[in-house]
């Protein structure tokens, strides 16, 4: 059965671990972060974007495909079924979906209007036992056409998105989506450490976890996130395993062609990236 997000994040800011996300694009994803986080005794968050949910045909197919293979492969790990950067009307169809967790990225909106929206949903999601998530201060790159500037955010919304009674929020502090390019300037720790000052227990969300190296997100850890989300990464572990596949013929010898040989490298590469950030992450065991 999905959870929401809750629980589980406010045990890993408690115990100073953080849950990853890791977003799915069809049904070797979800298998792959499913059957990893089972093995790996992990709590899990996959993370669904508006692209990749139209992509898998709509959030009710992807919201069976993921109940249906929780039971069938006996998960028992906490799950939660979360939207990344959900549209105001994306939401309401992800409640509708049966999603257990929804964000609202409402970081482009002026701050009063990311308040009002943001206070609805919280209203509606806490009825429905849903975890939410709010951002402050936009993720800079892009991802599935959502384009962030990557401003810093400012502790003092932060505070007054946070006080509105969100589950957890995710906060600009020089985190890009995609890779980060050569002359990145790093996050800036001081942003992260006057939003933790200013929302205490918050579990606190790092987007564009591909490529941050292990120190950076271990400090990042100890300043209060509890949530970091990995997309780009298994994208770069699944094509690099199928090019090598490819390149070496394996797809013309015998039945190589097959889809579930075609595929497997790729799969098996993502369980591998999956479990190394889950042991980076400190999540692995903590089911
Ligand atoms: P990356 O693609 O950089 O890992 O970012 C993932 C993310 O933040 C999803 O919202």
């Amino acid at each position: 059965m999905l959870v929401s997000a809750k629980e589980m994040l406010t045990k890993a800011k408690a115990e100073h671990y953080a849950v990853g996300q890791f977003n799915i694009n069809n049904l070797e994803w979800t298998k792959a972060v499913l059957l990893t986080a089972q093995e790996q005794n992990s709590p899990v968050i996959l993370g669904v974007s508006e692209g990749a949910g139209k992509y898998m045909g709509g959030f009710k197919t992807v919201s069976a495909m993921v109940t249906a293979m929780m039971d069938e492969l006996k998960i028992t790990v906490p799950v939660a079924l979360h939207l990344d950067h959900g549209t105001y009307d994306g939401c309401y169809k992800c409640m509708e979906a049966g999603f257990s967790s929804i964000m609202f990225d409402g970081s482009h909106y002026p701050i009063d209007e990311n308040v009002a929206k943001t206070t609805e949903l919280v209203k509606v999601t806490s009825e429905k036992g849903l975890s939410l998530e709010a951002e402050v201060g936009s993720i800079g790159g892009e991802e599935d056409g959502v384009i962030g500037a990557g401003e810093l955010a400012d502790p003092k919304e932060c505070k007054a998105i946070a006080d509105l009674g969100v589950t957890m929020l995710a906060a600009g502090i020089g985190n890009i989506h995609g890779k980060y390019p050569e002359n990145w300037a790093g996050l800036s720790f001081e942003t992260l450490d006057a939003i933790q000052q200013l929302t205490g227990d918050m579990p606190l969300v790092l987007h564009g976890g591909t490529g941050i190296p292990e120190d950076m997100i271990k400090k990042a850890i100890s300043l209060g996130v509890a949530k970091i989300n990995v997309n780009t990464e298994l994208q770069l572990s699944f094509a690099a395993a199928t090019r090598k596949y490819i390149e070496e013929g394996k797809d013309l010898s015998g039945k190589g062609f097959d889809p579930r040989k075609l595929l497997a490298p790729g799969f098996e590469a993502m369980k591998a990236t999956v479990k190394e950030k889950m042991e980076l992450f400190g999540s692995a065991g903590r089911a």
